[in-house]
């Protein structure tokens, strides 16, 4: 099948060569030149990991470049909508981007005589594929439904594993207007070994947000638990390793922290709430699940006060800058409150992370940046573990060169030490 993809964030990139190892004819769209050049040279626009891999052995076979939505739509079946929907300033989501990509699609539909598929892969509340995608698709195509064909197939790809989550899936959701449309996306993931569901697309919409809702929600709760567990001196780990046996319940995302970032956890949870507020429903869980998200870095803050009272001018070890390991991704990382909230104390940054530092350069200017773990904690007077990088659990002896051996960890990462003090966020 020949496929457009429009949009070269980490979604459409991801899709695109992963459509094209599935043996797909694929054409990526994007308005920014230079990341369609990058394309057509086999070089990724974003880091993740597999898919240079991919970008090189199909660029310019399978896979090419354009800046030209006629020229893609006219050469393609079907077309995604891979675009960004970024936060509102209410939590809702901007669906700008969304809007323009239709439009142009659209656009170029008017003169094409073929039958074509436009499926929406990028997250959008329920209601935004029929109520804004299709009547916008149906004004500048002078078409109507049916005339062409409209979907919703929603993402599951954790970043940092998106090939092999797209190679790999538990689910494949193609929402669709009417069989023949959902039988064409269908047939795109004929070489996955994975069922399909079949809904309207409203229904793809919500599984998406219901998907990643909940587990926002394990890591909010486990974080509840840890709290309390913290006070009552029990070790919140031993509790969710045997609560998770339950086959009911799943060993997975029960594990107690800093919270959860990332650019589609917060930014989800938010936008369902929005979307439920708007049609006359108070959503108390997830509400609370922010809730609990945004108060748990500060909890890291408080038990380094705890221990070491006054924080100013006492230089504070960071490890871990990125929302979550094997990823250079800052976007709503838990390290920026905390590191808000030590400035704000008066206390030096010392930080470290594996891939993150440049990004969080960006947002912080005022910190010192270090190319290795031991750097970072030299005379310091603290550390606090923000991220789950593996190669944190093998710290040991880098310990030795802090000023006072203090250690917060918020991820669960490390073996105490005996001379060391070791404080556990939720454990
Ligand atoms: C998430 C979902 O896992 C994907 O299925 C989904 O497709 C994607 O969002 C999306 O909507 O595009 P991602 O944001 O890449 O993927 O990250 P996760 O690996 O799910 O981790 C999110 C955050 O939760 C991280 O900050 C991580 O540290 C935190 N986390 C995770 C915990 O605090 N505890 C856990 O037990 C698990």
């Amino acid at each position: 099948m020949r496929i457009s993809v429009i949009g070269t964030g980490y979604v459409g990139t991801v899709s695109a060569a992963c459509f094209a190892q599935l043996g797909h004819e694929v054409i990526c769209v994007d308005i920014d030149k230079s990341k369609i050049d990058m394309i057509n040279a086999g070089i990724p626009p974003i880091y993740e990991e597999g898919l240079a891999e991919l970008l090189e052995k199909h660029a310019g076979k399978k896979l090419s470049g354009t800046s030209d939505y006629r020229y893609a739509v006219m050469n393609s079946d079907v077309s995604f909508i891979c675009v960004g929907t970024p936060s509102g300033p209410s939590g809702n989501i901007e669906l700008g981007i969304v809007k323009a990509a239709s439009a142009s699609l659209g656009d170029a539909l008017k003169d094409k005589k073929d039958y074509h598929v436009i499926v929406v892969k990028s997250t959008v509340v329920p209601e935004t594929t029929e109520k804004v995608v299709l009547p916008i698709i149906e004004k500048y195509s002078k078409k109507r439904s049916g005339d062409f064909g409209i979907a919703m197939n929603p993402e599951f790809l954790r970043e940092g594993k998106a090939i092999y989550d797209f190679m790999h899936p538990d689910k494949i959701v193609i929402g669709s207007l009417d069989k023949k449309a959902g039988d064409l996306v269908a047939s795109l993931y004929s070489g996955l070994d994975c069922e399909i569901t079949r809904t309207n697309p409203r229904t793809a919409e919500m599984i998406k947000y219901v998907n990643n809702a909940f587990l926002a929600t394990k890591i909010s709760f486990s974080n509840e638990i840890g709290n309390i567990c913290k006070q009552l001196d029990i070790n919140t780990y031993e509790v969710m390793k045997a609560v998770g046996k339950d086959f009911r319940i799943g060993p997975h995302f029960l594990n107690s922290g800093a919270g959860f970032g990332g650019s589609c956890f917060p930014k989800d949870v938010k936008a369902l709430i929005g979307k439920a507020k708007s049609i006359g429903y108070e959503p108390l869980i997830l509400e609370s699940v922010i809730k609990v998200n945004e108060k748990q870095p500060g909890r890291m803050v408080l038990l380094l006060k705890k221990e070491l009272g006054d924080l100013k001018c006492k230089k504070i070890a960071v490890l871990g800058l990125a929302f979550k390991n094997d990823t250079d991704d800052i976007r709503e990382s838990r390290a920026i409150p905390v590191i808000n909230e030590l400035l704000d104390n008066g206390a030096e940054v010392s930080a470290y992370d594996p891939m993150a530092n440049e990004n969080m350069s960006r947002i912080f200017g005022n910190i010192k940046y270090n190319s290795s773990a031991a750097d970072a904690l030299k005379e310091a007077d603290a550390c606090l573990v923000m991220t789950e990088w593996d190669e944190f659990k093998k710290l040991n002896k880098e310990f030795d060169m802090m000023e006072n051996k203090l250690i917060i960890d918020g991820r669960h990462m490390l073996t105490p030490r005996k001379d060391t003090k070791y404080v556990g966020l939720c454990w």
